[in-house]
Protein backbone atom coordinates (compact mmCIF):
# COMPACT_ATOMS: atom_id res chain seq x y z
CA UNK A 1 0.00 0.00 0.00
CA UNK A 2 1.16 3.62 -1.12
CA UNK A 3 0.15 6.42 1.31
CA UNK A 4 0.06 9.56 -0.19
CA UNK A 5 -1.73 11.09 3.32
CA UNK A 6 0.17 11.64 6.54
CA UNK A 7 2.13 9.85 9.05
CA UNK A 8 -0.61 9.76 11.42
CA UNK A 9 -2.41 8.16 8.55
CA UNK A 10 0.12 5.40 7.63
CA UNK A 11 0.26 5.00 11.60
CA UNK A 12 -3.47 4.43 11.68
CA UNK A 13 -3.36 1.91 8.72
CA UNK A 14 -0.11 -0.09 10.91
CA UNK A 15 -2.99 0.03 13.92
CA UNK A 16 -5.69 -0.99 12.33
CA UNK A 17 -3.74 -3.95 10.33
CA UNK A 18 -2.37 -5.27 13.53
CA UNK A 19 -5.99 -5.25 15.15
CA UNK A 20 -7.34 -7.82 12.10
CA UNK A 21 -7.48 -10.94 13.95
CA UNK A 22 -6.68 -13.74 12.51
CA UNK A 23 -9.84 -15.90 10.82
CA UNK A 24 -9.53 -18.93 12.87
CA UNK A 25 -12.34 -21.06 11.57
CA UNK A 26 -11.55 -20.34 8.33
CA UNK A 27 -7.61 -20.99 8.59
CA UNK A 28 -8.29 -24.60 10.71
CA UNK A 29 -10.89 -25.71 7.34
CA UNK A 30 -8.27 -24.65 5.38
CA UNK A 31 -5.75 -26.86 7.90
CA UNK A 32 -7.88 -30.02 7.57
CA UNK A 33 -8.56 -29.56 3.68
CA UNK A 34 -4.43 -29.20 3.44
CA UNK A 35 -3.89 -32.96 5.13
CA UNK A 36 -6.77 -34.43 3.90
CA UNK A 37 -5.88 -38.08 2.35
CA UNK A 38 -2.12 -37.17 3.39
CA UNK A 39 0.20 -38.49 5.98
CA UNK A 40 3.53 -37.67 5.13
CA UNK A 41 4.87 -35.98 8.07
CA UNK A 42 7.32 -33.24 6.25
CA UNK A 43 4.83 -32.48 3.12
CA UNK A 44 1.82 -31.78 6.01
CA UNK A 45 4.32 -29.61 7.98
CA UNK A 46 5.47 -27.89 4.95
CA UNK A 47 2.01 -27.10 4.32
CA UNK A 48 0.87 -25.88 7.51
CA UNK A 49 3.45 -23.50 7.96
CA UNK A 50 3.15 -22.02 4.45
CA UNK A 51 -0.69 -21.83 5.47
CA UNK A 52 0.22 -19.98 9.08
CA UNK A 53 2.76 -17.84 7.39
CA UNK A 54 0.69 -16.69 4.53
CA UNK A 55 -2.56 -16.66 6.67
CA UNK A 56 -1.86 -14.69 9.85
CA UNK A 57 -1.60 -11.58 10.27
CA UNK A 58 2.06 -9.66 12.21
CA UNK A 59 4.12 -13.11 11.61
CA UNK A 60 7.95 -13.52 11.24
CA UNK A 61 8.45 -17.07 11.59
CA UNK A 62 6.18 -20.34 11.59
CA UNK A 63 7.33 -23.97 11.31
CA UNK A 64 7.69 -27.26 13.02
CA UNK A 65 10.66 -28.76 14.57
CA UNK A 66 11.10 -32.49 15.15
CA UNK A 67 12.23 -34.60 17.59
CA UNK A 68 14.91 -36.75 16.75
CA UNK A 69 17.61 -39.05 19.07
CA UNK A 70 16.08 -36.85 21.97
CA UNK A 71 16.69 -33.58 21.01
CA UNK A 72 14.50 -31.15 18.51
CA UNK A 73 15.49 -30.58 14.90
CA UNK A 74 14.55 -27.67 12.56
CA UNK A 75 11.30 -29.08 10.08
CA UNK A 76 9.66 -27.24 7.13
CA UNK A 77 9.12 -23.69 7.75
CA UNK A 78 8.39 -20.46 6.77
CA UNK A 79 10.82 -17.03 7.84
CA UNK A 80 14.77 -16.35 8.08
CA UNK A 81 16.81 -19.56 8.50
CA UNK A 82 16.71 -20.59 12.26
CA UNK A 83 19.19 -22.57 14.32
CA UNK A 84 18.51 -26.46 13.33
CA UNK A 85 18.99 -28.11 16.79
CA UNK A 86 17.28 -26.97 20.38
CA UNK A 87 18.08 -29.49 23.16
CA UNK A 88 14.79 -30.33 25.04
CA UNK A 89 14.39 -27.69 28.04
CA UNK A 90 16.35 -24.76 26.19
CA UNK A 91 14.94 -22.57 24.75
CA UNK A 92 10.75 -21.55 24.44
CA UNK A 93 10.78 -24.80 21.86
CA UNK A 94 12.67 -26.91 23.87
CA UNK A 95 10.94 -25.69 27.53
CA UNK A 96 7.43 -26.56 25.79
CA UNK A 97 8.18 -30.04 24.94
CA UNK A 98 9.55 -31.08 28.44
CA UNK A 99 6.92 -29.27 29.82
CA UNK A 100 4.58 -30.79 27.19
CA UNK A 101 2.77 -27.32 27.24
CA UNK A 102 1.81 -24.69 24.82
CA UNK A 103 4.13 -21.37 26.07
CA UNK A 104 2.81 -18.20 24.98
CA UNK A 105 5.50 -15.58 25.62
CA UNK A 106 4.13 -11.89 25.45
CA UNK A 107 8.25 -10.02 25.55
CA UNK A 108 10.87 -13.11 24.05
CA UNK A 109 13.42 -10.88 25.68
CA UNK A 110 11.96 -11.53 29.10
CA UNK A 111 11.84 -15.43 28.93
CA UNK A 112 14.92 -16.61 30.47
CA UNK A 113 17.29 -18.54 27.57
CA UNK A 114 15.15 -17.66 24.76
CA UNK A 115 16.74 -18.53 21.43
CA UNK A 116 16.99 -15.77 19.19
CA UNK A 117 16.87 -16.99 15.83
CA UNK A 118 15.73 -13.34 14.21
CA UNK A 119 16.08 -10.73 15.71
CA UNK A 120 12.92 -8.80 14.80
CA UNK A 121 11.06 -11.30 16.94
CA UNK A 122 9.54 -9.97 20.63
CA UNK A 123 6.51 -12.94 20.88
CA UNK A 124 6.32 -16.03 20.45
CA UNK A 125 3.83 -19.25 20.88
CA UNK A 126 5.13 -22.67 21.17
CA UNK A 127 2.68 -25.78 21.10
CA UNK A 128 4.19 -29.28 21.74
CA UNK A 129 3.10 -31.66 18.59
CA UNK A 130 1.61 -35.17 21.13
CA UNK A 131 1.16 -38.47 19.64
CA UNK A 132 -0.46 -40.95 22.33
CA UNK A 133 1.05 -38.41 25.39
CA UNK A 134 4.36 -38.82 23.84
CA UNK A 135 6.32 -35.14 21.95
CA UNK A 136 6.85 -35.83 18.38
CA UNK A 137 7.91 -32.00 17.68
CA UNK A 138 6.66 -28.92 18.34
CA UNK A 139 4.83 -25.72 16.20
CA UNK A 140 6.24 -22.68 17.11
CA UNK A 141 5.13 -19.18 15.72
CA UNK A 142 7.30 -15.83 15.98
CA UNK A 143 6.23 -12.07 16.07
CA UNK A 144 7.83 -8.79 16.11
CA UNK A 145 4.20 -7.37 18.11
CA UNK A 146 4.66 -8.03 21.84
CA UNK A 147 1.88 -9.89 23.12
CA UNK A 148 0.72 -11.26 19.43
CA UNK A 149 -1.04 -14.40 20.67
CA UNK A 150 -4.17 -14.38 22.86
CA UNK A 151 -6.29 -17.30 23.78
CA UNK A 152 -7.96 -17.16 20.39
CA UNK A 153 -4.47 -18.08 18.46
CA UNK A 154 -3.55 -19.89 21.52
CA UNK A 155 -6.29 -22.34 20.73
CA UNK A 156 -6.24 -21.91 17.14
CA UNK A 157 -2.24 -22.81 17.03
CA UNK A 158 -3.13 -25.88 19.67
CA UNK A 159 -5.70 -27.00 17.41
CA UNK A 160 -3.64 -26.91 14.11
CA UNK A 161 -0.87 -29.32 16.02
CA UNK A 162 -4.17 -31.54 16.79
CA UNK A 163 -4.54 -31.66 12.87
CA UNK A 164 -1.26 -32.28 12.22
CA UNK A 165 -0.50 -34.83 14.60
CA UNK A 166 -3.95 -36.86 13.36
CA UNK A 167 -2.68 -36.81 10.12
CA UNK A 168 -0.09 -38.58 10.20
CA UNK A 169 -2.40 -41.43 11.12
N1 LIG B 1 12.94 -18.82 19.79
C1 LIG B 1 12.98 -20.27 19.82
C2 LIG B 1 13.96 -20.80 18.81
C3 LIG B 1 13.37 -21.09 17.49
S1 LIG B 1 13.13 -19.74 16.56
O1 LIG B 1 12.23 -18.79 17.23
C4 LIG B 1 12.59 -20.11 15.08
C5 LIG B 1 13.31 -20.75 21.20
O2 LIG B 1 13.65 -19.96 22.08
O3 LIG B 1 13.25 -21.96 21.41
Amino acid sequence: MCFRGSLWQAYAYGMLKADIPADWPELLAQARALVDGERDPIANAANLAALLYGALPDINWAGFYLLKEGELVLGPFQGKPACVRIALGKGVCGTAAQRRETIVVDDVHAFPGHIACDVASNAEIVVPLLRDGAVIGVLDIDSPRFARFDAEDRKGVEAVASIYVASLG
